[in-house]
C-alpha cells in the first residue's frame, strides 16, 4: 500500500471540481482585458527602440538628430537620460536597460523613441545613427569553451566516484548531445503601460509573473523607494517563464518614458523585436559516459552540462541548477557526477522556460537510457524500468530521499498496460520490417520533478481577503494568471473555506500596493503557495465570522460550520451575507492577510545537501512516431499521457496543462529551431522561419488519464502542482523519433541532435549508414 492511501479526502464543494476558467467566457468573447486593451489615458505615449546592428563590440558615437526630428517624436532617450540606475538584472548587477558603452548582443537596446503613436516611434528608431567599433562575437557553445567565458562560475555535484564507476564498468558508452533552446512565443507579448502620478509616484500596468520584482526594477531605473511604484498584472496572454526576468525590462523601460515625459507610456513589442530583445530557453550540450552491467543497471554516470547562458547572468544560476537536479531523472545512479558550465556568449540572455532547465538535464539521461538499451538490444523500457529508484536506492544525486518513489513505477506500468505498448512495439517492429521508407518508433519515458524554488526564500506568498457586508468575497494574491488557471484554482480554495458558491468570490488583479514582496509565478508553485496563503486568510476571517455566530446562538464555536452559504449549528442557521451584515455591525474585522512559507525544506549549495523540494510530480508518456527516411519529415501519430497532480484542484484545468505542457514540449524536440548565424544575428524571429506546433499537429490520438492519488505530502488538498512537469512529457516524442531512426540500421548510434528537425532526422540517418 502507498502512503497515500491512507490520506482521507474530505467531501469538498467546490474544491476537486472541472470548473471552468474564471476568463474563459470572456477569452472566448475577446472581451478579457490584456495591457494593450485598457484604455490609454489622454495623451499617452509610446515607445519603441532604436537596436544595436553588431553582436558585440564597443559604441562609439550616437547621433539621435534624424530620430528627434521624425514627425511625433516627443522625446528620445539614451543610457545617459535614465534617472536612476542603468540595470535591469535580477540577480547580479550585470545587465544595462539601454547600452552605456558594451554592446553585448546583436539587436541590444542602445536608444528609445517616445512618440504620438506606435508607428510614429517605430520609424523614427530606424533613423539613429549608432557607431559600434565591433569585435568578433562568440556565438556558440563551442565558441564559448574556446573563450572560457562564464556568466557564473562552474559547479558540479558528485555521489562516489563516476569516472571511476564508468571504468571499471562491463559495458560502456559515452557521447555528445546537443539540446535546442526554445523562444517563449508567449501570444501576447512584452507590453507595458506606466502613468506617472503625483510626485514621483508611478502606475505601471505589466504583463509580468513577477510583479513584485518588476517593482524593484522600475524603482531602480527610476531612482526612487519601491512604495513610489505600484504594479498591476490582471493576466498575461502567456508566459512560460519569458515573463519573469524579462517582462521587468519593458515596465522599466516605459517608466523611464513616462518620467521623461511626464506622460502616459506604453511599450509593446513587436514580434520580431520581442524574439531579438527577449531571452529564450538555454540550449545546452551534455557530454556524457555512462558505465552498465549486461542488463544495462547503471553503475555510473559522469555529465557535463554545457549551457549557453547568453551575456548575462539573468536567472542563469536558477535555470542550471535546476538541469542538474533533474540530470538523473527518477533514477537510481550509483556513482555519479553531474557538472555544469555556465556560457557567457554575445546572444541574448537567455531565461526561464517552462521546466527551468529541468527537462534539459532530463532529456540527457533519456537519450542515454536509450543508447544503452540500442547497445545491449533490450526494449528501451526494461533499461528505463531496470534502473529506477527503489527501495533502500531511493536517493537522488544530491541526497534527497524521495519517499513516494513506487507511485512511478505504479504510473509506468499503469501506462505501459493502457498504452499496448509491448502489443505495438511488436507491431510497429513487423511494419518496419516491410516498409522501406517509411519508418515507425515508439517510446514510454517517464518523469520526476522536483516541486519548490531551487532558492529558498522563494517559497513563501501572501494573500488579501475581504469579505464584504453583503456577503461577497475581495480575493487577492500576489501569484499571477497567465492562462494557467492560477486564480480559479485560488478562488476555489476560498469558495470552499467559506462554504460558499464560486461566483461569491471576485478575483481581482495582482497588484504589489495589495499583496507586498511576493514571489515571482514560477517553478510551478502558484497554486501551493498562494492557495495555502488565500486559505489562511480565509480560514482566520472564517473563525471570526464562526466565534461571533457561536456567541450570538449560544453554542460551542466548534460547532458552527460553514456550508451551502450558510453559517448553520445544530437548528441555528443564517445566510452567508447575513453573518456578514451582522459581523459588521457588531464591528468583527472581515479582512485579512494571509502568510505561507512551505515548511521542511533546505538545500546548501556550497556542500550540496539539503532537501530543495517539497515533493515531487510524476509522469509518464507514450508516444508513437513515424518518420520519412527520404525527406525526414515525421509527425506524432499518437500519444497517452498519464500524469500525476495528487488530488487535483481542478481535473479540467490539469487536463489544459497536461496536454498544453505536452505540445509545447514537442515543439520544443521537433519543430522550434533557433539559428544564429555567424555574425551572433537570430535568424529565426518570426512565425515565417519559427515553428511552433499548431493544432493540426495534434496527434490524431491523443489520451490523456490524470493520476489522482492524493499527494502523500501535506501541500493544499493534497494537491500537485502541475504547470511544468507535463513539458517533460514529450521526451517520449524524441525517443520515439530516436527508436524510428533505429529501425533504419540494426546497430551503431545515431547522433540525433535536438529539435528533430527533418534535418536532424537525416543527419541521424547519415549517420548510421556512415558507420556501415
Ligand atoms: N500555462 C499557460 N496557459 N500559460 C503559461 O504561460 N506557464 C507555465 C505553466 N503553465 C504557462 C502555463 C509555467 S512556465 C509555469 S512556472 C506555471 O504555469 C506557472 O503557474 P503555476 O505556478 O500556477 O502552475
Ligand atoms: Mo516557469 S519557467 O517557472 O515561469
Amino acid at each position: 500500500m502507498l502512503q497515500s492511501d491512507l490520506i482521507d479526502v474530505p467531501e469538498t464543494a467546490v474544491v476537486h471540481k472541472p470548473l471552468a476558467h474564471d476568463s474563459a467566457r470572456l477569452h472566448v468573447q475577446g472581451s478579457a482585458t490584456y495591457v494593450d486593451d485598457i484604455r490609454e489615458p489622454e495623451g499617452a505615449l509610446h515607445v519603441a527602440m532604436g537596436m544595436a546592428g553588431v553582436a558585440a563590440g564597443e559604441l562609439k558615437r550616437l547621433d539621435l538628430a534624424a530620430v528627434k526630428a521624425a514627425p511625433g517624436v516627443v522625446a528620445v532617450i539614451a543610457a545617459a537620460d535614465i534617472p536612476g540606475r542603468n540595470d535591469i538584472a535580477p540577480v547580479f548587477a550585470d545587465e544595462p536597460l539601454l547600452v552605456e558603452r558594451e554592446v553585448m548582443f546583436h539587436g541590444q537596446a542602445v536608444f528609445a523613441v517616445v512618440a504620438r503613436t506606435r508607428d510614429e516611434a517605430r520609424r523614427a528608431a530606424k533613423l539613429g545613427v549608432i557607431e559600434i567599433e565591433p569585435r568578433p562575437p562568440s556565438v556558440t557553445i563551442a565558441d564559448a569553451l574556446a573563450t572560457g567565458a562564464r556568466v557564473q562560475d562552474d559547479y558540479a555535484f558528485a555521489r562516489g566516484d563516476a569516472a571511476a564507476a564508468v571504468a571499471a564498468s562491463a559495458h560502456r558508452l559515452e557521447g555528445q548531445f546537443a539540446i535546442g533552446g526554445q523562444e517563449h512565443f508567449y501570444l501576447e507579448g512584452q507590453v507595458s503601460l506606466a502613468v506617472p502620478g503625483e510626485g514621483d509616484e508611478m502606475m505601471v500596468y505589466a504583463s509580468s509573473q513577477d510583479p513584485t520584482e518588476t517593482q524593484h526594477i522600475v524603482a531602480r531605473v527610476l531612482g526612487v523607494p519601491d512604495a513610489f511604484v505600484t504594479v498591476e498584472t490582471r493576466r498575461m496572454g502567456g508566459g512560460f517563464g519569458g515573463k519573469e526576468s524579462q517582462a521587468c525590462t519593458w515596465a522599466a523601460m516605459a517608466a523611464v518614458a513616462a518620467k521623461v515625459t511626464g506622460r502616459p507610456c506604453k511599450v509593446r513589442l513587436d514580434r520580431d523585436d520581442d524574439f531579438a530583445l527577449t531571452g529564450k530557453r538555454h540550449d545546452f550540450r551534455a557530454d556524457w559516459a555512462v558505465g552498465y552491467d549486461d542488463h544495462g543497471v547503471i553503475a555510473g554516470y559522469d555529465v557535463m552540462l554545457n549551457a549557453r547562458c547568453g551575456c548575462s547572468v539573468d536567472l542563469t544560476p536558477g535555470v542550471v541548477d535546476r538541469a542538474m537536479f533533474h540530470a538523473g531523472n527518477g533514477y537510481w545512479l550509483p556513482d555519479v557526477a553531474i557538472g555544469t558550465r555556465r556560457l557567457k556568449t554575445n546572444t541574448v540572455s537567455n531565461t526561464a522556460f517552462r521546466g527551468f532547465g529541468g527537462p534539459q538535464g532530463m532529456i540527457a539521461i533519456e537519450r542515454v537510457m536509450d543508447a544503452i538499451a540500442r547497445e545491449r538490444h533490450l526494449d528501451p523500457l526494461d533499461v528505463r524500468k531496470a534502473n529506477l529508484l527503489r527501495a533502500g536506492l531511493d536517493r537522488t544525486p544530491y541526497g534527497q530521499a524521495v519517499e513516494d518513489f513506487e507511485t512511478q513505477r505504479l504510473m509506468i506500468e499503469e501506462l505501459e498496460r493502457t498504452s499496448a505498448y509491448r502489443a505495438r512495439r511488436a507491431e510497429i517492429a513487423a511494419f518496419n520490417r516491410s516498409s522501406p521508407w517509411l519508418k515507425r518508433g515508439i517510446a514510454l519515458t517517464p518523469l520526476m520533478f522536483g516541486i519548490s524554488f531551487t532558492l529558498i526564500p522563494l517559497n513563501q506568498a501572501g494573500a488579501l481577503v475581504h469579505v464584504y457586508s453583503d456577503g461577497s468575497i475581495h480575493l487577492n494574491h500576489g501569484g499571477t494568471e497567465m492562462g494557467q488557471g492560477l486564480f480559479t484554482k485560488v478562488a476555489q480554495i476560498v469558495a470552499e473555506e467559506f462554504g460558499v458558491p464560486l461566483h461569491f468570490v471576485r478575483i481581482t488583479a495582482t497588484n504589489t500596493a495589495k499583496v507586498p514582496n511576493a514571489s515571482p509565478t514560477a517553478a510551478s508553485s502558484g497554486t501551493d503557495l498562494n492557495g495555502m496563503a488565500a486559505k489562511i486568510a480565509a480560514a482566520e476571517i472564517k473563525g471570526r465570522m464562526a466565534a461571533f455566530a457561536a456567541a450570538h446562538w449560544g453554542v460551542p464555536v466548534e460547532t458552527v460550520a460553514f456550508r451551502d452559504a450558510r453559517a448553520v449549528s445544530g437548528n441555528h442557521a443564517m445566510d452567508f451575507a447575513a453573518l456578514a451584515k451582522a459581523c459588521r455591525l457588531s464591528r468583527v474585522q472581515l479582512s485579512h492577510a494571509g502568510h505561507y512559507k512551505t515548511p521542511d525544506i533546505h538545500w546548501d549549495r556550497a556542500k550540496a545537501t539539503g532537501r530543495p523540494f517539497f515533493y515531487f510530480a510524476y509522469g509518464a508518456a507514450c508516444s508513437e512516431v513515424a518518420i520519412d527516411t527520404l525527406t525526414g519529415e515525421m509527425r506524432v501519430m499518437r500519444a497517452d499521457l498519464l500524469h500525476d497532480v495528487g488530488s487535483s484542484i481542478n481535473p479540467a484545468l490539469d487536463i489544459g496543462q497536461v496536454e498544453g505542457g505536452f505540445i509545447q514540449g514537442m515543439g520544443w524536440l521537433t519543430t522550434e529551431e533557433l539559428v544564429y548565424d555567424a555574425r551572433g544575428r537570430l535568424a529565426t524571429h518570426a512565425p515565417a522561419t519559427y515553428k511552433i506546433p499548431v493544432a493540426s499537429d495534434t496527434p490524431p490520438v491523443f489520451n490523456t488519464t490524470l493520476h489522482t492519488r492524493p499527494n502523500p505530502t501535506a501541500s493544499v488538498y493534497r494537491s500537485k502542482a502541475v504547470g511544468e512537469p507535463p513539458l517533460m512529457l514529450a521526451i517520449s516524442v524524441y525517443s520515439a523519433i530516436l527508436d524510428a531512426v533505429h529501425a533504419t540500421s540494426p546497430t551503431g548510434q545515431p547522433r540525433l541532435e535536438a529539435p528533430c528537425t527533418p534535418e536532424s532526422i537525416l543527419k541521424a540517418i547519415a549517420s548510421l549508414e556512415g558507420e556501415g
